[in-house]
């Protein structure tokens, strides 16, 4: 397991890393605990151990896909308890995100959010609202999809108020209307637990990213397997189409 020096000072790393957190639920079966929950409180912990790598590494956006769009169907009680472990982690961590300079930001359907929910998050976003050090971006009742569907809507609205004619519409269009325009796309997309899947996460960002699978669980997942992941990225030839 690769360890900080192993990680090349003089090539590059990612300026924005995003992460699939997946394997709670076997997580938690493998420990014999009884909820899915104790999975996700596990994974809570990883959050932090992936805010330390950035912060050891420079990496400046971290985005976490916390909770897409289809965990909503998932059963009440769960989703419940991702909620109010979310709102937890938010109200424990507010401090050390202020003192570290972490500016908080969400992307997703955040209206669908529970109202308590919703004004923690918004509390947390705003109070970090001007800090630069780094930011941490999560994505919440995301998907890439309804995002893009967002974005079309939105950009259909301009050509019908006439701001905008069909022939001027672009890709920096498209772009421009996704949830957090200003973000540079993801250069590292993990995936926990092995999964060989995108699952509806940053469909349009993730256009020229790395991708890199673990077959370790989230819960299970500190800084050295993000150095793992940057090493593997470092050897990585990035063409982005070219030759
Ligand atoms: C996928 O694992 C994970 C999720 C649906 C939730 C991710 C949430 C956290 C890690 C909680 C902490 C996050 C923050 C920001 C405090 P899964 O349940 O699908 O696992 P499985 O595939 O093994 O069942």
């Amino acid at each position: 397991m690769a360890d900080l020096r192993q990680i090349d000072t003089t090539k590059p790393i990612p300026r924005h890393v995003a992460v699939i957190m997946d394997g709670n639920g076997r997580w938690a079966r493998s420990h014999r605990l009884q909820s899915r929950v104790k999975g996700h409180e596990a994974g809570a912990e990883s959050v932090r151990a992936a805010l330390r790598a950035c912060e050891q590494t420079g990496i400046h956006y971290l985005t976490l896909y916390a909770f897409s769009t289809e965990n909503w169907r998932r059963p009440a009680d769960e989703v419940q308890g991702l909620m109010k472990l979310l709102r937890g982690f938010l109200r424990d961590n507010l401090a050390e995100l202020q003192e570290k300079g972490i500016r908080l930001r969400a992307i997703g359907r955040l209206d669908m959010l529970p109202a308590e929910t919703r004004a923690v998050l918004d509390e947390c976003i705003a109070q970090t609202r001007t800090n630069e050090a780094r930011q941490l971006i999560l994505a919440l009742s995301y998907g890439a999809r309804q995002e893009l569907a967002d974005a079309v809507r939105a950009i259909a609205g301009e050509v019908q108020r006439g701001t905008l004619t069909p022939a001027q519409i672009d890709e920096a269009t498209i772009a421009a209307h996704l949830y957090a325009p200003d973000v540079p796309d993801p250069d590292l997309m993990i995936r926990t637990s092995g999964e060989l899947r995108i699952s509806n996460f940053l469909l349009w960002q993730l256009s020229y990213a790395e991708l890199y699978v673990t077959p370790v669980l989230w819960p299970d997942f500190r800084e050295p397997d993000l150095y793992d992941a940057l090493v593997a990225f470092q050897n990585r030839a990035r063409r982005f189409g070219d030759i």
